[in-house]
């Protein structure tokens, strides 16, 4: 991974050069593994902060909306940024959280890979619509559908850092490589820029089983694994169904705590980041 790691570094540099939000997607085509719980948490943390942050709700499950606060569907929202349909502002709605506004979804997300692989350049209308971000954002996060499909791959071809969560399960890491081999794909064909995969472990448990198949992850993966876990515990679940995030319900908890270094470690520099104009393949 040396190699892919200079190169990393160099666009990282270039990063600091270019002018708006950082974009951080949260993918896996697995389901369940935590997406929206990270997409949610990291947003929430990143404005706790002081950033200015959006958070893009592209599941058409919208269980990111829900969880920060905003019935479902939206009206102006996802569907209508990704498929060009709104201008990103006319998309922004405020939240309960301070800094914290919101990309909703709604159930029509479900035809938007239909509606963008009938269009031109079927990976670029995210990045597109992200060219009109308004001035005011420093950060925006991504919640991505649990499927590899156009409106995920839109999603990593406008990041500029991705977050992968995995929960180490029996057969994680096929999953881990079939989506870091997504991941690394969208890369080399239409996002050099895309600097950072984070691996994060989530949903872990004490006991030996956890432990020996997260040690396998480590040990492939290196510094690519986040260096935080975050731990199962019921009061996510019970946050989720007061629709509220975990670290603002119970910040002190473990996995609130670990998200609030998830965030750090996520956030990368402040300050602005960059606008590039999307190039093909
Ligand atoms: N650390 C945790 N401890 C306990 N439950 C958790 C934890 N993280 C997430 N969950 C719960 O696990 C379920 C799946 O989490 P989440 O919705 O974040 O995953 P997802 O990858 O976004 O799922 P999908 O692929 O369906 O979009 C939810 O009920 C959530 O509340
Ligand atoms: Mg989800």
């Amino acid at each position: 991974m040396t190699g892919e790691e200079t190169v990393a570094d160099e666009a990282e540099q270039a990063d600091e050069a270019r002018a708006g939000p950082r974009i951080i997607t949260v993918f896996n085509q697995k389901g369940g593994v935590g997406k929206t719980t990270t997409s949610v948490n990291v947003a929430v943390c990143l404005a706790a902060f002081g950033r200015r942050v959006a958070l893009i709700d592209l599941d058409s499950q919208s269980n990111a909306t829900a969880n920060v606060g905003v019935t479902p569907p939206v009206a102006s929202g996802a569907y209508h940024l990704i498929t060009g349909r709104a201008p990103f502002a006319e998309c922004l709605r405020p939240t309960p959280f301070a800094g914290l506004r919101l990309v909703g979804g709604s159930d029509e997300l479900a035809w938007a890979d239909i509606e963008l692989a009938l269009g031109g350049q079927p990976e670029a209308g995210l990045t597109r619509a992200l060219q009109t971000a308004p001035d005011d954002l420093d950060v925006i996060v991504i919640d991505c559908p649990p499927a590899p499909g156009v409106v995920s791959v839109n999603a990593l071809v406008a990041a500029d850092a991705v977050v992968m969560p995995v929960m180490p399960s029996p057969h994680a890491r096929d999953g881990l490589h079939k989506a870091w081999w997504n991941v690394n794909r969208v890369r080399s064909n239409f996002n050099q820029q895309l600097s950072v995969i984070h691996i994060l472990l989530t949903l872990t448990e004490e006991g030996d089983l956890t432990q020996r198949l997260s040690e396998d992850i480590m040990a492939e993966f290196g510094n690519r694994v986040m260096p935080v876990l975050v731990p199962r515990d019921n009061v996510v679940i019970e946050a989720a169904g007061r629709d509220l995030p975990v670290a603002v319900m119970a910040s002190g908890s473990a996995p609130a705590r670990a998200y609030v270094r998830v965030a750090e470690s996520a956030a990368g520099p402040v300050g602005a980041r960059r606008r590039r104009q999307h190039r093909g393949p």
